[in-house]
């Protein structure tokens, strides 16, 4: 199968061919999900929450997203793979290309990191290196303890216009995809419609061009607070693939997320 690249996410954009996107840690869950046809992975942070326990993604090292990333290229066959720059490992363009690097070598296509316009030097800088960027904006979980919890952010008109300026400046700088996580959906939309780029959206409502979920959110398997946008696919479908299936067909179709998954 020929390799999903930023081009055909972009040419989705334009022709409102919604697509699904999905974390994956490791082997097998990458070559599950890449065999049903998610042609975006991303090796999220979320790991420190979801693999190691912890109570957010703060802890998490870039040598562990490498070795998770190393492992998920093994399997993830086609798709477009994304891994994250964790927390303080892009404090300063340089550490962040060195960074960046690593993941790139260890089979990374993309790396995201979390942030607005203060990112712009440093997204111009790993573009012009080489390493392909995806913004993410909204509730960065890297910075709960400065949002005080994990709370839907952009909701008054100041936030909104701060971030849509964020998300053009990032835009501008050179990033190639955009992560928007629990804004309201009309939000969402306007980023969605000023951006060139390719908008991927968890509980960001269902007009961004694709949509992202964690894994474990979208097979039932995270334990304790489920996130209102999630959704199990397996309790409905009772086998993984069909639940991987289900999924990527309800985002095709606008069908997920659904109003009770979106913030107003
Ligand atoms: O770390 C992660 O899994 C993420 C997604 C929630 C987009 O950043």
């Amino acid at each position: 199968m020929k390799p999903v690249t930023i081009h055909d996410l972009r040419k989705w954009k334009l022709s409102g061919e919604k697509f699904a996107a999905l974390t994956a840690y490791e082997y097998s869950f990458a070559h599950l999900f890449a065999s049903q046809g998610i042609p975006v992975l991303l090796v999220g942070d979320s790991l420190g929450m979801t693999v190691q326990g912890h109570d957010s993604t703060l802890p998490v090292t870039t040598d562990e997203i490498a070795y998770h990333t190393s492992m998920v290229r093994k399997g993830a066959g086609a798709a477009l793979l994304l891994a994250d720059l964790p927390f303080m490992s892009y404090a300063t363009p340089v550490q962040a290309c060195e960074n960046a690097a690593r993941l790139m070598r260890a089979g990374a296509n993309m790396v995201k990191l979390e942030g607005g316009a203060w990112l712009c030097e440093t997204v111009s800088r790993l573009t012009e290196r080489a390493v392909p960027v995806c913004g993410h904006l909204g509730l960065t979980p890297q910075s709960v303890n400065v949002f005080g919890g994990y709370k839907v952010q952009g909701r008054d008109a100041q936030a909104a216009e701060t971030l849509l300026n964020d998300a053009l400046a990032l835009e501008k700088a050179g990033a190639q995809l955009m992560v928007l996580e629990c804004v309201p959906q009309a939000l969402a939309k306007r980023v969605t419609d000023a951006l060139t780029i390719p908008v991927i959206g968890i509980g960001a409502g269902h007009q961004t061009d694709g949509q992202i979920l964690v894994m474990h959110d979208a097979l039932g398997i995270t334990a304790g607070h489920i996130p209102k946008f999630s959704k199990n696919f397996l309790a409905e479908t009772g086998d993984i693939r069909e639940a991987v299936q289900l999924y990527i067909r309800q985002v095709a179709e606008g069908s997920y997320p659904a109003p009770e998954h979106s913030f107003q």
